[in-house]
């Protein structure tokens, strides 16, 4: 298979993560026969200051004509510090989202035995808690009209939701429980929103055409807390974008890190994967990041592109780094590992499987701390 990747590094730990990601899909590419080229392009701080602009013109155009794009982080602590800038790093990344239409972002929670002691939670709660979250990602308050009044006084921001706009996002998400536990639980706040109405009156009718799937709904306020009492209630989420974006965070405690966790975002046409942690700007350049968030996010791309077991192997790689631990400081802070050698560990796996070899546990090699 040939395909076309845009590669947008970002900012903060992003190039570092991502840089292990094209590793891997290089690896990918030789033992797998496709061939991926790659073309890079500018967001975020990084554009603000090469071009003043987050999102240049020449960055749309490269991920308009690419079949995929593969995304790091974005954001700067001199603009999350300084609420008066015109001009923030993040109003590219929402930019590109509206642009090219990528409605609906897909976020899985997978957790991991190994991990179980990094969570907050007694393990009995993590027992098979595998959930993903449908987050709608072009609509709601991200995207509805802003003011400030002359005097500074009052904020507004808009908050709009239409049917077309909930309904495309929820037959992505019937369709994947179909293929899942067959449970997809929508949650808004009805009570209160009327979007959150809206969402539920089209969910209940969308529901008609997939009676196999078990729907119920939950307030945002009680999904909160039932994330964290009885996490493995949970099959498909699907939500609105400010509920999603809280609620995968929050969801990401469940794995043990949040550099753990992946994403796809897509549309009608290009999709773009990138991990949901954000750029991280403390460990920028330390080569201490975990670049498995990103990894994972190149797995969901090659099974984005129907590559299903190119997908597995990738999944699989992280899982037995995870297992063996060969895990990066946010995992394990006395005995880690560094980015880059995280990301030579899974393509040594992918090759040795390809291989036809079996992964022993090396004692060797790739430690950046030993006591
Ligand atoms: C995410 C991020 C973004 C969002 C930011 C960086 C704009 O938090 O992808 O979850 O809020 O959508
Ligand atoms: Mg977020």
């Amino acid at each position: 298979m040939k395909k076309k990747i845009a590669v947008i590094l970002g900012d903060g730990i992003g190039p570092e993560v991502t840089k292990q990601s094209i590793k891997v899909i290089d690896t990918i590419a030789k033992y797998y026969n496709h061939e991926f080229t790659y073309e890079h392009a500018l967001m975020g701080a990084c554009a603000i200051d090469a071009t003043g602009n987050p999102l240049p013109d020449e960055t749309l155009t490269i991920c308009k004509q690419s079949d995929a794009i593969l995304f790091g982080a974005i954001g700067d602590p001199k603009y999350d510090n300084d609420p008066t800038a015109k001009v923030r790093p993040e109003q590219g990344l929402l930019k590109l989202r509206k642009e090219l239409q990528l409605f609906a972002n897909i976020r899985p929670v997978t957790t991991y035995k190994a991990l179980q002691h990094l969570t907050p939670l007694k393990p009995k709660y993590l027992e098979n808690v595998d959930f993903v979250i449908y987050r709608e990602l072009t609509g709601g308050i991200y995207f509805g009209a802003k003011s400030l009044s002359e005097d500074g006084t009052v904020a507004k921001d808009d908050c709009s939701y239409s049917v077309m706009e909930i309904q495309r996002i929820a037959h992505l998400a019937f369709k994947h429980a179909q293929n899942r536990r067959k449970r997809l639980t929508l949650i808004d706040k009805a009570n209160v929103l009327e979007t959150s109405r809206l969402w539920r009156k089209v969910i209940q009718s969308v529901a008609q055409e997939y009676k196999n799937v078990v729907v119920d709904f939950l307030f945002v306020d009680n999904a909160a807390m039932q994330i964290i009492l009885n996490p493995a209630q949970f099959d498909v989420i699907l939500t609105e974008n400010l509920f999603g974006d809280i609620l995968s965070d929050e969801a990401s405690v469940l794995a043990g890190s949040l550099g753990l966790l992946p994403s796809a975002s897509v549309g009608n046409s290009v999709a773009l994967f990138e991990p949901i942690h954000g750029s991280y700007p403390q460990a920028k350049g330390k080569d201490i990041a975990n670049p498995l968030g990103s990894i994972l996010s190149a797995a969901m791309m090659m099974e984005h592109f129907g590559l299903a077991k190119e997908g597995i192997i990738v999944k699989e790689a992280a899982a037995w780094c995870l297992n063996n631990g060969f895990v990066t400081k946010d995992i394990d802070p006395i005995n880690s590992y560094t980015t880059t050698a995280i990301g030579d560990l899974i393509c040594e796996f992918i090759e040795r499987h390809a291989k036809g070899e079996t992964h022993p546990i090396h004692e060797r090699l790739h430690k950046s701390t030993i006591i």
